[in-house]
């Protein structure tokens, strides 16, 4: 079972943020899929670091069309995904390091990080971007 079902609720109305957040769906159930399969660091390490890859470009283009859009929350927005950079940046260099494994513990953060975010900040934008015709 994957780790996140993907249905409506998470879509923001916005095609290519829709696409953006599925991909990064797409990417954790693939390192949760690893993790359960036993694979080794080799082969998860990769994965995360292209997790970690796919949030700064989508964090980046969700900042843009924001900005684009004059959404008075852009501040405040981007905080959260420095933020949220930060921690999974923090994960990331614990487990090169070799102080944590890849673990449940690891993968239901990424999912609450991912989820939570998508249903709170990022749907709130999505007036300002429908109201300068971005669907
Ligand atoms: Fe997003
Ligand atoms: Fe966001």
């Amino acid at each position: 079972m994957p780790l996140i079902q993907w249905n409506d609720s998470f879509s923001v109305g916005v095609r290519t943020i829709d696409s953006q957040h599925k991909k990064l769906v797409d990417t954790l159930n693939e390192l949760h899929d690893a993790m359960l399969g036993g694979q080794a660091r080799h082969v998860t390490g990769p994965i995360l670091e292209r997790l970690l890859q796919y949030t700064r470009d989508h964090f980046s283009a969700e900042e843009v069309m924001m900005a684009s859009a004059a959404y008075p929350g852009l501040a405040e927005h981007k905080l959260l995904h420095l933020d949220l950079t930060r921690q999974v940046e923090g994960y990331i260099a614990r487990f090169q390091h070799g102080e944590i494994t890849l673990n449940l513990h690891l993968m239901h953060f990424l999912r609450d990080w991912l989820t939570q975010h998508i249903l709170r900040e990022d749907r709130n934008y999505a007036p300002a971007l429908h109201a300068r015709g971005l669907r």
